[in-house]
């Protein structure tokens, strides 16, 4: 059952203890009109990743989906994903764990200075709308928290694991502070994007639906797109799963 959680926030927060997934229940009151709303949940039990993959949400972690209703075109809904990652790394940082982004959305910690990472968070952004007009956007982000990394995927890591375990209520007050400075200043995004960046100057792959590319992450576009250096020039993609290559 949902209960005010008392926070200082941008955002209405509903709570839950245990929920299938905050993105779902967003995605319910998004449709009933409601706006600048947070869903914020202590463990989901039918958690929802990128590409139709499942995503582990055990209690400790920090669990929430924000509905947005902007006013912007469709193309520019990318831009929320980005500031959501960056809000998430900037919360990381001040919870002390080193985190950088991987594009476009993965909140990473890095391994090594050749690309090799963990990741910390991850973001899952669902919207309604027409060619020109956007209706709603849920932006979905999962933090590994206080969570022990034996509980986790073996790529993953968490805040426990990387600083010792935060003050969760802060944190999704920092990072839903954060997240509203930035949609509500979206040419700021992309800079403050790249500042994060693990992924430029790095040598990639990105597997799209159509077929994967590989080439050296050179710059992302004002819309958020990566542009690759390949053997046969410049490419530009939007979407699609990246993989840091090691150096040859
Ligand atoms: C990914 O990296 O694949 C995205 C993971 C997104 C997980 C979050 S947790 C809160 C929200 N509710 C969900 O079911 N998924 C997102």
């Amino acid at each position: 059952e949902a209960v005010e959680f008392g926070l200082e926030a941008p955002f209405d927060v509903e709570y839950h203890d245990s929920i299938g997934s905050t993105n779902d229940r967003a995605r319910e009151l998004a449709g009933e009109g409601v706006a600048d709303l947070a869903v914020l949940a202590d463990e989901q039990v039918g958690g929802r990743g990128r590409l139709e993959r499942a995503w582990t949400a055990p209690s400790g972690g920090v669990w929430v989906s924000v509905v947005n209703r902007p006013t912007v075109a469709p193309a520019q809904a990318p831009l929320f994903t980005l500031a959501a990652s960056v809000a998430t790394a900037r919360a990381a940082r001040e919870a002390g764990v080193d985190a950088r982004i991987k594009w476009p959305n993965d909140v990473v910690v890095p391994l090594d200075d050749e690309g090799a990472y963990e990741k910390l968070a991850g973001i899952l952004t669902e919207m309604e709308g027409e060619t020109d007009r956007v209706e709603w956007l849920v932006v979905g982000i999962g933090v590994n928290a206080n969570i022990d990394a034996d509980d986790l995927p073996e790529t993953a890591t968490s805040i426990r694991e990387e600083a010792g375990d935060v003050d969760r209520r802060l944190f999704v007050q920092r990072l839903l502070e954060a997240f509203d400075d930035l949609r509500s200043d979206l040419e700021s995004v992309v800079p403050a994007w790249c500042d994060l960046s693990l992924t430029l100057g790095q040598r990639v792959r990105v597997d799209r639906p159509s077929k994967a590319v590989v080439g050296d992450a050179v710059d992302v576009t004002d819309a958020g797109a990566l542009v690759l250096e390949t053997d046969d020039g410049r490419v530009t993609v939007t979407a699609g799963d990246c993989e840091h290559l090691r150096p040859v």
